[in-house]
This record gives C-alpha cells, sequence and structure tokens, in this order.
C-alpha cells in the first residue's frame, strides 16, 4: 500500500463545500490545521456543464482563501447519489482470483454498462462457515469522475485519491466512536446518505433522495412563509413538540416519515443480504442533523440509540478553532473521514 502525502480532505456537498487539513494522522492524535467551507453555487453538482465546473472550481479557489489552507494536495468524495455499492461473498474464491471474480460478478449487478464505470472493491474480511470472501463492491461513473478531475484542474489543486463519501464516513466514524456495528446517517441538502458498519467494516451505503431541503419546502407549503424564514423556522423548531403548539414538527414529520421508511428498508435489505443482524446504534451527521429534536426523533421512531456524529473526537483542535467547532460538530464528518486517509 502507498502511503498518501499530507492532504486535505474535501466534500462536495450540493448545499456547501467543505474541506479540513490534518496534520499526524497515522499517529495516535491527528491534530487539526485548517478548515473551511463555502456555498456550493446552484445546480453545479455533478454537471458535464464547463461553466458549471468552472463556478465550482471558482468556489473551492474562494475556500481555499478566505480559510488559508494552501496544501494543493487532495482527497475527494464523489457524492454518495452517483455511486454504486454492493456487499458481495464470493465462496471457494482464492486470493488471486479474487479481483477477476469480483469484476465478474459486478457485470450482473451494475445498473450501467461497465466500460463506462471506475470500479474497485474493499476486502471486508472472510466467511469461514462458506469459505467465502467477503467484498464491498464500488463503482463510479468514469463520467463523475471526470468531472471531479476537471473541477479540480480549474482550481489549481491535485487529487491524490477519490473515494465515497460513505467509506469517509465510515473511516471517521469509527474512529471517533469506536464502535464497530453502526448505522451513519448523512443529512445533506438533497439527500440523506445512509451507511452501516459491521464488525469495523463498511458494508453498506445507500442515497436516500430527500434531504433536509424539504423540510424546509414542507414549511414554505404549510404556511406560506418566504424560503429563508421557513428555514429559519426549521433551524430554531425542527422537530421539538414544545414549540409553536408543536406545528413546525408536525408539517415536518411527514417527511421525517418517508426518510425513516427508506432507512427500514435500507436496514432489512442490508440483513437479507448479509445475514447479519441490524446495528442498533445510529449518529447522525451532515448539516441537516443540526434540526433540533432530530436525535430523539429517530431514537423513538426506529426502537434503536440515535446521536449526533461527534466526528473531531480524538482530534487535536486548537483553541482558536474550539468555537466554531463546537457549533457545527456533525458537519464536517465527511471532510475528516478523507483527511484521515493514510494509504491506498
Ligand atoms: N442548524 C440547522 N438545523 C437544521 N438544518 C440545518 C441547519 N443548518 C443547516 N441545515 C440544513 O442542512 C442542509 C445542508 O447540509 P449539508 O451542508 O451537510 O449538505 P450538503 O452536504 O451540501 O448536501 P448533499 O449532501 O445533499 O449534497 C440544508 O438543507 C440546510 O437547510
Ligand atoms: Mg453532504
Amino acid at each position: 500500500m502507498a502511503k498518501l502525502p499530507n492532504h486535505v480532505g474535501i466534500d462536495f456537498g450540493n448545499h456547501t463545500v467543505k474541506a479540513v487539513e490534518l496534520k499526524d494522522v497515522d499517529g495516535e492524535s491527528p491534530t487539526l490545521v485548517n478548515f473551511g467551507s463555502q456555498p456550493t453555487p446552484h445546480g453545479v453538482i455533478n454537471s458535464s456543464d464547463t461553466d458549471h465546473q468552472r463556478k465550482l472550481a471558482d468556489a473551492l479557489k474562494e475556500m481555499y482563501s478566505a480559510s488559508g489552507i494552501d496544501n494543493k494536495k487532495v482527497v475527494l468524495a464523489i457524492p454518495e447519489s452517483a455511486v454504486f455499492t454492493r456487499f458481495l461473498e464470493l465462496p471457494g474464491i482464492k486470493d488471486d482470483e479474487l479481483q477477476s471474480a469480483v469484476f465478474y460478478q459486478a457485470k450482473e449487478y451494475l445498473p450501467m454498462p461497465f466500460e463506462d464505470v471506475r470500479m474497485s472493491f474493499i476486502k471486508i474480511g472472510f466467511n469461514k462457515d462458506k469459505n467465502a470472501h467477503r467484498v464491498l463492491l464500488v463503482a463510479a461513473p468514469k463520467k463523475i469522475v471526470d468531472i471531479y478531475q476537471n473541477v479540480s484542474d480549474m482550481a489549481g489543486i491535485e487529487p491524490v485519491a477519490i473515494e465515497t463519501e460513505s467509506i469517509a464516513m465510515g473511516r471517521a466514524m469509527y474512529r471517533a466512536t469506536k464502535e464497530t456495528q453502526l448505522v451513519m446517517l448523512d443529512f445533506g441538502s438533497e439527500t440523506t446518505d445512509m451507511s452501516i458498519m459491521a464488525d469495523g467494516y463498511l458494508v453498506f451505503s445507500q442515497s436516500i433522495s430527500i434531504g433536509s431541503d424539504a423540510l424546509t419546502q414542507a414549511i414554505v407549503n404549510q404556511f406560506n412563509f418566504e424560503y429563508v424564514q421557513a428555514e429559519e423556522y426549521k433551524r430554531n423548531y425542527g422537530l421539538n413538540e414544545d414549540a409553536l403548539e408543536g406545528k413546525i414538527s408536525q408539517t415536518l414529520s411527514p417527511i421525517m416519515s418517508s426518510i425513516l421508511t427508506e432507512v427500514r428498508r435500507g436496514v432489512e435489505f442490508y440483513k437479507s443480504k448479509t445475514l447479519l443482524p441490524a446495528p442498533k446504534k445510529y449518529v447522525l451527521s451532515g448539516d441537516g442533523a443540526l434540526l433540533p429534536g432530530l436525535a430523539d426523533y429517530i431514537s423513538s421512531n426506529l426502537s434503536i440509540s440515535a446521536e449526533v456524529a461527534n466526528p473531531w473526537s480524538g482530534i487535536k483542535v486548537p483553541d482558536k478553532y474550539a468555537k466554531v467547532i463546537q457549533k457545527s460538530k456533525p458537519s464536517f464528518a465527511v471532510s475528516i473521514g478523507l483527511a484521515l486517509k493514510a494509504d491506498i
């Protein structure tokens, strides 16, 4: 395995681009060097339009200059919604045949032509009973990888690795919690990304196409508010039933139910494919996880234990950053995971 140089982790969200730079990632206590975020220009994520790519590159440049990050070597995440992952068990396959066996099976599952994807797989243990390798197949459309390479070129940064948001998330949360069985829910603006860790390995991921912006929109529709005002109500009252006679929480509830229906489906699919029990611990990340009452709502509706993630746990944070980070604990989970990547 090659060791990666010091680098910045960059998470391209539909709402915000976020970056984290750490040092000493190999050691006991990685230390925050710098971090930053910048609003994502509207409609530019995953766009093959050169003007859109330039706008995204400009936002990156702006983030670099505003935050004072100067390391140009980066690890990027491809948005989860653009990636295909699948848990596979391959009985009776020898080590040196594994790659061709995985790629052969992949052809059967891939929702797109084989030649259009960049494929890789991660070994996630061995099932002794079945004498089977367990792997997570990961496929990203070449078109999407090329888009982020172009954006990087335009912004003058150099990707030293590209991976998926869920893999980065798994690395960050395993390190922060030391939990080996975990469901991770990342509440973004347009999607809620779900991933499951078993025995410390990422085994399942899916992107649910309902995000936190849908909650704001529900408030707009219900009360005829301007979007900005609705956003403020969402952030202030969220799922808190005691506030405003529960009117906001009741408005958000149907959207939350739809998200949780998909989460339950994801868990059932995971159980059926892996024959493993579902984890009972959930961690919530993304800026959408700042929604008041979210952890309690999810705990009681799914009968599990949910808490807002703190991916900074175990990372040394200089005093000058402590206050800002306190306010945005769950926001940088993906960027931290990317920054923690030590080898390829
Ligand atoms: N304090 C808050 N309370 C509730 N929701 C919030 C809060 N702050 C931000 N949000 C919501 O979080 C969402 C943005 O989250 P985030 O920045 O993690 O998304 P993203 O990663 O850019 O998007 P995506 O993952 O969908 O590409 C927006 O919908 C925003 O309204
Ligand atoms: Mg996101």
